[in-house]
């Protein structure tokens, strides 16, 4: 398949460099001029926006964070007057304040062609239908895909989230070609076509795009297969713009293509804050380079992964992210991350694709179940065997104990949007 490309999907790097560096220094200024926060971090940092002479000047900028968002709440990051704000999207905050974000129409606007850009980077082409499972509402995932497909010339059919039933229904009768959902929800998905005797793979849906959550190379194994279809990786952020930041092409599936052209991504040091070079594993950074309503300085995703050259695109590539340095969890001083698990209970004979992780405190140590719930037709020796290579293979793989329990199937909580893998009972005694 010929890949259509737009202008800056065209620019070579030399073309791509000059434009990020004229709009990155407009985007400092603006910062600057407009909004109260960064121009006392630019202060305290002793750095005004015209020091910024080449892209490697942005590391000499302060780092924005979600706190910093919180603490502006709501509207204290605006850089342009309320009246000129079209949308607000605010993300659910699970302790306290939701960080808000904002979006003039020219924001808006851009987010549609960045996701229109995403769906046919995807293999999505005017005139196919796209089912949305995002949710729809106050998460940028929903309304953030729907413009999109508006824009690439798509039929849009806003499922939103939940009724699964339902979600079920609707791709039989509308028979779309497209489906934009999280990948723990399309597994959701998939027990309901087998609950109601019909052959996932038989469905309209050619193309999947995932994102919203980590997902693995096994997990894409796993949808293709069992769906067959193509899966492949959306990346966003609320505080950036939603989704479409990154993309993955279907041509490669190699990672995802940040859309570098509004979005300058940076890897760095987790710890120390020093940029990295590309190919090392790091925090992913982001400075927005066209946002009007609120343009983010360095806002620091706690995302980990590292940045590749360019292949379908000119554009970097961000490798799969990996976890986020709030989802890792520390066990006897080793890291751990849940899509490090996924990858092993999804390779597992005789176990389902869901999984948990409980934590618990054992004396004066954490201590981690996998909790993996058994296929339907799994015998008890096949379970046990489950379990024992389970456990043998996070034992080798990651280097650590952790105990297994085989649960019966249809047992754990399903997905309706983002998953919660990590369940933490160490406050429970
Ligand atoms: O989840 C935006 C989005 C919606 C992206 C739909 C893709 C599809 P937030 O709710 O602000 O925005 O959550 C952003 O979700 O920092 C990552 O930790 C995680 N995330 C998003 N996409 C991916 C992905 C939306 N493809 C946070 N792989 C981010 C891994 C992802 N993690």
């Amino acid at each position: 398949m010929t890949p259509l490309l737009d202008d800056a999907e065209r620019l070579g790097r030399k073309e791509l460099e000059v434009l990020q560096l004229e709009r990155l220094r407009t985007t400092l200024r603006h910062a600057y001029d407009r909004v109260g926060f960064y121009r006392k971090s630019f202060d305290e940092a002793g750095v005004r926006p015209e020091d910024c002479r080449s892209l490697a000047d942005l590391a000499r900028f302060p780092f924005t964070v979600k706190a910093d968002l919180r603490d502006n709440y709501p509207f204290g990051m605006f850089a342009v007057p309320e009246d000129r704000i079209r949308r607000i999207h605010a993300s659910s905050g699970t302790t306290g304040r939701p960080t808000v974000v904002g979006y003039t129409e020219r924001d808006l606007d851009i987010w549609a062609d960045v996701v229109a850009r995403s769906i046919r980077a995807a293999g999505g082409r005017p005139g196919q239908k796209v089912h949305v499972a995002y949710g729809y509402g106050l998460f940028t995932g929903g309304l953030g895909a729907h413009y999109g497909a508006e824009r690439l010339g798509c039929t849009v059919i806003p499922a939103s989230g939940g009724m699964t039933t339902r979600q079920v229904q609707l791709i039989q009768d509308f028979r779309p070609e497209i489906i934009m959902i999280t990948p723990s929800y399309m597994l959701t998905l998939l027990d309901e076509f087998e609950r109601q005797g019909i052959d996932p793979r038989s469905t309209s849906l050619r193309t999947g795009i995932f994102g919203a959550e980590p997902w693995t190379e096994r997990m894409r194994e796993e949808i293709e297969e069992r769906f067959a279809i193509d899966a492949v990786d959306i990346y966003g952020l609320s505080e950036v713009m939603g989704p479409g930041v990154a993309q993955e092409c279907v041509e490669t599936k190699d990672g995802l293509h940040v859309w570098e052209d509004h979005f300058y991504p940076e890897v760095v040091d987790p710890f120390t804050g020093e940029v990295l070079p590309d190919g090392e594993e790091g925090e992913l950074v982001f400075t927005s380079l066209t946002k009007e309503a609120m343009p983010v300085i360095r806002y620091r995703t706690r995302d980990l992964t590292r940045l590749l050259p360019g292949t379908a695109r000119a554009f970097r590539r961000m490798e799969k992210v990996t976890g986020r340095s709030d989802d890792m969890v520390i066990l006897r001083g080793v890291n751990l991350f849940p899509t490090q698990m996924e990858e092993i209970v999804l390779r597992t004979p005789g176990v389902a694709p869901h999984f948990q992780l409980r934590l618990t405190r054992q004396g004066r140590l954490d201590a981690l179940t996998v909790r993996a719930e058994a296929r339907a037709d799994a015998t008890a020796d096949e379970r046990a065997v489950a379990a024992r290579s389970i456990a043998a293979a996070v034992k080798e793989g990651v280097g650590v104990s952790v105990e297994v329990e085989i649960v019966d199937p249809e047992t754990l909580e399903r997905s309706v949007g983002k998953i919660k893998r990590i369940l933490d009972a160490r406050g429970a005694g």
